[in-house]
């Protein structure tokens, strides 16, 4: 006989993941983005539904298919991002935003096309809400909240900064030095740092297998709890 507490070790679980870019619309034609494909969200969305999970994939425009037996909720803009975490956050006891959330919108949406007159142009922008950094002040303790961190330098320092300033459980630093690691590749390379100070410096691998790595340190922390 199956031994279910072992293959499924987050039944009745909730989790909430966020994946993708996000767009900030200039006027009706155009908009700010970033290259994420969202395949590191959604291999986690994946992977957690696989080991027993209730799901809900708050996802940015991307152009995957969504995972079997995940809510995906379709967002466009930072601002709908958040509104949707908001709102199942209270309900989560899994947390994960990997999205590349963007850190700054037009402070003005134009309502018609923008004409081109003058040589130089600029839009004023705003910040956007922190999503991950406003779900860590409302945090509870039975809640496991990852966050990830994309750096060029001084990578660890970063990383452990925003572990601490945004008050997550574990944070996911991606590797940008190593080719095949980050942004519309395949594969990944990760180091996990948790609240204790453990790092840990994983392989370069599948982005599934790093969803896999995570969710076990994932795991280990919800048993924890
Ligand atoms: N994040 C978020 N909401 C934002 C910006 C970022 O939830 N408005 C989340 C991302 O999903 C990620 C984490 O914060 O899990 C770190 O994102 P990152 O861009 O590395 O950090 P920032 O805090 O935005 O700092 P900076 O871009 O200046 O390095
Ligand atoms: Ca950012």
């Amino acid at each position: 006989l199956e031994d279910t507490a072992t293959a499924l070790p987050l039944k009745g679980k909730r989790a909430l993941v966020t994946a993708g870019p996000t767009h900030e619309a200039i006027d009706p034609v155009r908009f700010i983005g970033n290259h994420s494909s969202g395949k590191m969200g959604y291999a986690i969305a994946t992977t957690l539904e696989r080991l027993g999970a209730h799901v809900i994939l708050v996802s940015g425009p991307t152009n995957l298919l969504p995972p079997h037996n995940v809510t995906k909720l379709a967002v466009q803009s930072a601002a709908e991002m958040f509104a949707a975490c908001k709102a199942e956050f209270e309900h989560a006891d899994i947390i994960v935003m990997s999205a590349a959330v963007a850190d700054y919108t037009p402070t003005e949406v134009a309502d018609q096309k923008i004409k081109k007159k003058a040589e130089d142009f600029s839009i004023a922008l705003k910040k956007t809400t922190d999503i991950l950094a406003t779900l860590g002040r409302e945090k509870r303790t039975d809640q496991t909240l990852v966050g990830f961190a994309l750096e060029t330098n001084n990578e660890l320092e970063h990383a452990i900064d925003k572990l601490q300033r945004k008050n997550l459980d574990l944070i996911v630093l991606n590797s940008m030095q190593d080719k095949g690691a980050g942004f519309a590749t395949d594969t990944n390379k990760i180091t996990i740092i948790n609240r204790a100070g453990d790092i840990e410096s994983y392989d370069l691998k599948s982005k599934e297998d790093v969803a896999k790595d995570i969710c076990a340190r994932i795991i280990e922390h919800q048993n924890a709890v």
